[in-house]
């Protein structure tokens, strides 16, 4: 073990029972702990990090060789070692007079003309140019994916809802087959327009909810119904024995991970939405967080920080789940984003040289906006015998002036929750309160013990003016780097997904019992199942 996880335990040993509001007797911690970059402040100062802990986290980032694999992903080095690809999404919002090579060959031309085709389709569907198969203007879209092909769109057409001027978008993801049912039954087939999104354009889900809409299409339209679809796809072959036409096929490389392909063809649904000003204010966003994780000094680098402070509480403090929680209810299928992204990267048991992990990897990722979750989950992260440490995330101001004052409320429920996950309550002030409260004798010292929060429990804040596109974009790459801080620091391969694949198998070879074949060889549990369930 490097003798600096061995120093962050002792130190963490030594410090563990210093109260995190005692930090703040230094007048000037929450400049020394905060770090911004353009919209984006990270204020991580109530958590017990000092400035011991920090200089070892960052000798820990730089024994580890985080400023090289930070480089050898922007250079387009094949990191992505099990599968063999290089890792560059980066590339995606990469400004467009950028050179990216991968084997030698510039990308940037494709991902510049494949952008301009994907601005040409939305822009026709926006203006009404491109027609319905009985020449009307399309009024809705359906994109129907699941996983990266999926939550990216869902997260960022809620979050950008204010900029939508565009046809209506919808999503079907789940192969449940409620899901395509309730969206399509409100839904004209002769004004909706079809967008399959799967990278391999074989996943099962994807393509049993594609079969479904064809046939909804086909119903209503007959062969008009190719003029109502389209995909984005990197299998162009498959795309074609779909029928559907190639100029309305959208690929890209097998350098962009599914759950870091928002920001290509898999964003269409965003492009529709907002128009290509927003989409491009998006795709800025993110380049302007590339540029800082690149070139800013690790101690004053949000994604490093971010990163840093979740190898804290996840290796060295012991938490193991962190909750996300947006004060922003457009941000309210960020924690679903975020737990594919963090944990689909860095679920892992294995280094990148296939020994098995010493210290954990990913931790839990959950959450909810506030304040709703304030009235179903806080009370575990004030009072119960778990630390779970807590992401808030807040604007400064909302996009309805005439609400200020509510926003002014979500602002006093953010920033109470933190200070008092911090503060807490002490059995003293709960004594007293218990006492004003009317208790007496044997009452009193019971409701004193129940009035009283441990505190001391950490949360880090990233504030921002407003939700708008270059906000969302910004906000979306900080967490992209923070999985990747955190997984180079493991050493684990952070682009791969192995762990999906068993219980697809097991799915597939469950199909022909679930139609009547002999479950001979499935376990007791599920022929029981199997039998209670066919
Ligand atoms: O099951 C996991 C996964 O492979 C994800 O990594 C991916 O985002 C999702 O399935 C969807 O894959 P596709 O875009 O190929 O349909």
């Amino acid at each position: 073990m490097s003798d600096i996880w061995a120093q962050l335990a002792r130190h963490r040993a030594e410090t563990a029972n210093t109260p995190l509001l005692s930090l703040f007797d230094d007048a000037d911690r929450f400049d020394a702990f905060s770090a911004d970059s353009d919209d984006l402040l990270l204020d991580y100062s109530k958590t017990a990090l000092d400035q011991t802990a920090l200089s070892l986290l960052i000798a820990l980032a730089k024994e580890t060789g985080l400023p090289d694999h930070i480089d050898a992903m922007f250079r387009g080095e094949r990191i992505n070692a099990t599968e063999g690809r290089a890792v560059l999404h980066t590339a995606l919002r990469a400004p467009a007079d950028q050179k990216i090579l991968v084997d030698g060959v510039d990308v940037m031309p494709q991902v510049q003309d494949t952008l301009r085709r994907m601005e040409a389709f939305a822009g026709g569907l926006r203006s009404g140019a491109t027609k319905t198969a009985t020449g009307a203007a399309f009024t809705d879209v359906v994109n129907i994916g699941i996983g990266g092909s999926d939550l990216g769109p869902v997260m960022a057409t809620l979050a950008l809802a204010p900029y939508h001027d565009g046809p209506r978008c919808h999503f079907v993801s789940n192969v449940d087959g409620a899901h395509i049912a309730d969206t399509l039954k409100d839904l004209d087939p002769e004004t909706t327009l079809i967008v399959i999104a799967s990278k391999t354009f074989t996943t099962t889900e994807t393509m049993a909810n594609a079969e479904t809409a064809l046939r909804w299409l086909r119903a209503a339209l007959g062969d008009g119904a190719t003029a109502h679809l389209a995909a984005v796809s990197s299998a162009q072959d498959k795309t074609a024995a779909f029928g559907i036409p190639p100029e309305r096929v959208f690929g890209f490389a097998d350098w962009v991970g599914g759950r870091y392909s928002m920001w290509g063809p898999v964003g269409l649904p965003i492009l529709i939405a907002v128009g290509p000003d927003n989409f491009r204010a998006l795709l800025s966003g993110a380049a302007a967080m590339d540029a800082h994780f690149q070139t800013a000094p690790l101690a004053q680098n949000l994604p490093v920080l971010l990163g840093l402070i979740g190898i804290w509480h996840n290796n060295i403090c012991g938490y193991d789940s962190r909750a996300v929680l947006p004060y922003d209810q457009r941000l309210s299928r960020l924690p679903a984003y975020l737990q594919q992204l963090d944990m689909e990267s860095n679920g892992k048991g294995v280094t990148l040289d296939g020994e098995p992990l010493t210290r954990h990897s990913g931790p839990v990722v959950w959450g909810e906006p506030g304040t709703n979750g304030q009235h179903a989950f806080y009370q575990l992260l004030h009072q119960g015998t778990r630390v779970v440490p807590a992401e808030f995330l807040i604007a400064a101001e909302g996009h309805e002036p005439e609400l200020a004052h509510q926003h002014r409320m979500l602002v006093a429920n953010c920033l109470a929750q933190s200070e008092a996950l911090m503060r807490g309550r002490s059995p003293e002030e709960a004594r007293q309160l218990a006492a004003e409260r009317g208790f007496e004798g044997a009452e009193l010292k019971r409701m004193t013990v129940h009035l009283t929060f441990p505190g001391n429990r950490p949360s880090v804040t990233i504030a921002y003016p407003r939700l708008t596109p270059f906000v969302l974009g910004q906000i979306i790459a900080l967490f992209e780097h923070r999985v990747f801080t955190e997984g180079a620091i493991w050493g684990i391969n952070s682009f791969d997904q192995w762990g999906v694949e068993l219980g697809k198998e097991l799915a597939l070879s469950l199909m022909p019992i679930l139609d009547g074949a002999d479950p001979t060889g499935k376990d007791g549990s599920t022929r029981g199942l199997l039998a209670k369930l066919t």
